[in-house]
Order: C-alpha cells, then sequence, then structure tokens
C-alpha cells in the first residue's frame, strides 16, 4: 500500500514539474490572473475547498475589467477565461467542433453512471448519448410526467399543512429532496411511494447515497486525471460504488417487474423499455438503462431541489415579488379550472422572469476544452491560437453579475427580464443553461419540476424569511460542481386560508 502512495506522489511529482509550463500565456501576451501558486496553479483555494468554483471565476474576471481574455493554470494546465461576448459566440457555437467536451475526464469502469451522462461524454459519443434521451424530454413526454409531477406537489402541500400550525418554519432543502425522490419515483420509475407520508421509499435508496459535496483529495484526484499513472491509480468517478449499484439494483427490480406485469406506464422506463424493443445491437441492457435514468436523477434530485431552496428562500424575502408572481398562478388557475397544463407553466410570464432573475444570480460557469488546436478572431487585436488541451472557462456566473450588462446586480428584480429590458442586452449575457450545441438539454424538465413545486407552495402558503437563516446565504463551497447554499435553509410557512 505504501508503496503505491509513495509511487504516485513521485509520478505526481514529475508529471507537475514536467507539464508546469507556467510562462505559457506570458508568452502569448495574455494578462494572466494573479494568484498563481505552485503546483496548484490558480485553482488552489478551490481545490481546498476554501472557495466555490464560481468565487474562483469570479475573481479571475474581476481582475482585468477591459481584457477579452483572461490566463490562468490548473495544476500544470493552461487555461484560458474568455469574457468577450463575440469570442464566446465563437467557442460555443461557431467553433464548437474545436471545443466540444468539458474537460471532465470520468473513468467508464469506475463510474458507470456518471461518465454515460451527456455533460461529460464528448464527439460521437456525446451525440449518441444526447439523441438516445432527447426522446424521453419532448413536450409529449412532459405532457405524460407532469400530472404526476403535480400529484406530488399536491402530497407535498398537505405534508406542510399537516406539520403547520400557524406560521411555521420548514427546512425547504428537506422539502425539496422529499419532493424530489417522489417526481423521480412516478416521472422515471412510475412507482408511487409517498415519501412525505411515509418516510423511505424505493427511490430514496438511490437519493439517499447522491452526495454532490467534495473534499480535497476529490478535487485533486478530479484535477489530475489528464495523468495517466493517478488516471490508472485513481480512475475519476462522480458517484460512489455504492450508488451505483443501488440504481442498478432499483432500476432492474423495476423493469423486471414492468416486463412481468406487462402493464403500461407514462414513464422514463417505459421509454427506455421501447427503444429496447428496436435495440438490434443489444445497448439496451439493464446497465445502459440505469445510466440513462441517472442522468435525470442527478439533474432531478441534485440541482433541481438546490434551486428549489433558494428561490423560495429569495421570494420570502421579497414580498411584493411574491405577491406578484401568486396573483399570476392564481389566475391561471382560474382560467382552467385549476389543472395546470404544460403549456400554462410555461406560458406564465411573470413566473419565467423569477426564474430568469434567479438563474441569473445562482448559475454556474461553462467549462470547455479545447480538442483541436483553433485560431479564433480577438476583438481590436491579433487573432489568438488555442492549442489542444487547453482549458476554457466561460464565466457566465460573472457575466451574470456584471454591472455593465446587469445595473445593480446583486439587487433581485425580475423586471430585468421584460420584453423590452432583455433586448436592450447583447447576446451571450444570459447563460445559465450553456448555449450552442452542448447547451444543457435537462433543462426544460428541470425547469417545469422546479415550478411545479413552487407553484404548488405559493398557491398555499405566504411566506416570510426565518431568523434561522442568514442571507443573503453563502454558497456552499464542498460542492464543486453545483450551487448549493451552506447549511440547511428555512423559511416560515403560512397557510393561505
Ligand atoms: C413502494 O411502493 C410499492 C408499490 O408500488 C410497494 O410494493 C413498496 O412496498 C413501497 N415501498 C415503500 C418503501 O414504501
Ligand atoms: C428565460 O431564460 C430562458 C433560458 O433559460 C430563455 O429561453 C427565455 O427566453 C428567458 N425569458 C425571458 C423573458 O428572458
Amino acid at each position: 500500500m505504501w508503496l503505491y502512495i509513495v509511487l504516485g506522489l513521485i509520478a505526481l511529482a514529475l508529471y507537475v514539474f514536467k507539464s508546469c509550463k507556467y510562462d505559457y500565456w506570458e508568452k502569448k501576451g495574455i494578462p494572466i490572473a494573479s494568484g498563481n501558486e505552485w503546483f496548484f496553479g490558480h485553482f488552489r483555494p478551490l481545490i481546498l475547498v476554501k472557495k466555490h468554483m464560481n468565487e474562483v471565476i469570479d475573481d479571475i474576471y474581476k481582475e482585468f475589467p477591459n481584457a477579452p481574455m483572461v490566463g490562468y493554470y490548473v495544476m500544470g494546465v493552461p487555461g484560458l477565461m474568455v469574457k468577450d461576448l463575440d469570442m464566446i459566440k465563437t467557442i460555443l457555437v461557431s467553433e464548437f467542433s474545436s471545443f466540444n467536451s468539458n474537460g471532465f475526464e470520468i473513468d467508464k469502469n469506475a463510474d458507470r453512471l456518471a461518465s454515460a451522462h451527456p455533460f461529460v461524454l464528448k464527439g460521437d459519443e456525446w451525440k449518441s448519448a444526447r439523441a438516445q434521451v432527447t426522446p424521453s424530454l419532448s413536450l409529449v413526454k412532459l405532457k405524460g410526467y407532469l400530472p404526476s409531477v403535480l400529484k406530488v406537489g399536491d402530497e407535498m402541500v398537505k405534508y406542510v399543512k399537516n406539520n403547520c400550525i400557524g406560521a411555521t418554519e420548514v427546512d425547504v432543502q428537506d422539502l425539496a429532496r422529499m419532493y424530489g425522490t417522489d417526481v423521480i419515483g412516478s416521472a422515471i420509475y412510475g412507482i408511487e411511494n409517498n415519501t412525505f407520508e411515509n418516510g423511505d421509499s424505493l427511490v430514496s435508496y438511490i437519493t439517499r447515497e447522491i452526495r454532490f459535496e467534495r473534499d480535497v483529495s476529490d478535487n485533486i484526484l478530479l484535477f489530475f486525471q489528464r495523468c495517466p499513472v493517478i488516471r490508472s491509480f485513481y480512475p475519476a468517478r462522480f458517484s460512489s460504488k455504492k450508488l451505483q449499484d443501488v440504481v442498478v439494483t432499483v432500476t432492474r427490480k423495476v423493469i423486471q417487474e414492468r416486463i412481468a406485469s406487462g402493464e403500461k406506464r407514462n414513464d422514463l422506463i417505459q421509454l427506455l423499455l421501447i427503444q429496447k424493443e428496436s435495440d438490434t445491437q443489444g445497448v439496451f441492457t439493464d446497465e445502459y438503462m440505469s445510466a440513462q435514468v441517472f442522468t435525470i436523477i442527478g439533474d432531478l434530485y441534485d440541482s433541481a431541489s438546490n434551486f428549489i431552496t433558494i428561490i423560495l428562500a429569495v421570494l420570502s424575502r421579497h414580498p411584493v415579488i411574491q405577491e406578484k408572481l401568486r396573483s399570476e398562478i392564481k389566475e391561471v388557475k382560474s382560467r382552467n379550472n385549476g389543472i395546470f397544463s404544460v403549456e400554462d407553466i410555461e406560458g406564465a410570464k411573470y413566473l419565467e422572469m423569477v426564474f430568469n432573475e434567479t438563474f441569473r444570480l445562482f448559475s454556474f460557469f461553462i467549462p470547455r476544452q479545447c480538442n483541436n488546436d483553433c485560431t479564433i478572431p480577438v476583438p481590436g487585436s491579433k487573432p489568438i491560437t488555442i492549442t489542444k488541451g487547453t482549458q476554457i472557462a466561460i464565466p457566465a456566473c460573472s457575466i451574470h453579475k456584471d454591472p455593465k450588462y446587469y445595473p445593480d446586480p446583486e439587487k433581485f428584480d425580475p423586471e430585468r427580464f421584460t420584453e423590452e429590458e432583455v433586448a436592450k442586452r447583447p447576446k451571450f449575457t444570459y447563460m445559465p443553461f450553456g448555449e450552442g450545441p452542448k447547451k444543457c438539454i435537462g433543462n426544460r424538465i428541470v425547469t417545469l419540476h422546479i415550478k411545479a413545486a413552487i407553484i404548488k407552495i405559493l398557491d398555499n402558503f405566504k411566506l416570510t424569511p426565518s431568523s434561522k437563516t442568514k442571507y443573503p446565504f453563502e454558497i456552499d463551497p464542498r460542492h464543486t460542481f453545483t450551487i448549493r447554499p451552506k447549511g440547511d435553509v428555512w423559511v416560515t410557512f403560512e397557510p393561505i386560508q
């Protein structure tokens, strides 16, 4: 064991020294962010879990306000933050084929689930994975899922009502996770286990294992995956072995029961079984289907519950906006005898403005990696050649808070998303789900899922701030790849008669 560790460390040291091209950007005449530290490069606070990714990105972004791009290093690898909107367009759209990966290496054998996620895949594999997932996210499918999502929303309301005596503080993160668990149960597996009533459910075996917290060693290993020696000792994975096993076991069980009973349901398993019928290559194994299921579980469970938490806390602090949103919801509801369709939810204008404003404030950056040397124009200067292997950071999170595009950026103001205001801003100043061909495809189902929860809650409860939660909240640095408030988030719920 020790021998391996020592060998590993030596390999690591050699690798770092060999690849520390620490004058790479200087030679190209690109401004370089301050804070370059030996071994870690610029990402030290991130790797040591002291700062969230967004803070690190924002520090780099702010240093040279007028530069179209800024160089940085991550453990010996050059990275380029591209700030100019035209260059961003070039990278995400026109030259997409030279920047078609996110630069994350996930080992297929170590992580059978996350390695199949379209976010991680590149090139042809990405294309075919995306084609496989797309049918499950079509409008027809969303229409099929929505009634069960809304039903889970009703269970959530019932649960809070039963536990509310007058105004009661609710741990909204916990609530959102229960909601996520049951939505996954019904929209994916077609099982109606009620987490709100019975506590545990079949799906909670899965969701309990989903952890996005990362520690220092997870981060170091992840950033070192480009080093072959490290890769062979410690293949990178996002999901634990236990999580992978649980997902495969639950998925297999549901598939077997479905085949045995011959029942047809409106869920993802059904859709995969239909695809499997025309699969002559034997691609649709239980494992493969589990990985497909997992791509959606990850988005629905983690990103969506974080976002529900954030938006509830934000609305509790903005009573006027909350009331305006509630009147829109009541209006839509009365128009359709209390039933919400996908079109109603997606068509609710103010709801969309409130969502976009929340996503503006709580977005991630867009990672890319150059996979072919590529020369791109630079406004006001000569073109730059970006070489294969260079990491690219499109700082969406910082652009969303740049006073140049969004005056008084920390202020929560949905009016920024009226048609007139949107028309005034340049393109590529709003990218909560990425842009270009690799834009996140899960965004529609995830947004629908979140909106359904918000609609149900606002229709039934008035939200006020709880003194238990500090606001504005800090973002948890242990969640390197997601945006999650640090600590529990409490909001006071008061039933509306
Ligand atoms: C979940 O629901 C199924 C039926 O759909 C039932 O057989 C099972 O016991 C339930 N499990 C839990 C933990 O509630
Ligand atoms: C809200 O954001 C989405 C992308 O997330 C965009 O398609 C939509 O046009 C935006 N709506 C408004 C009103 O800006």
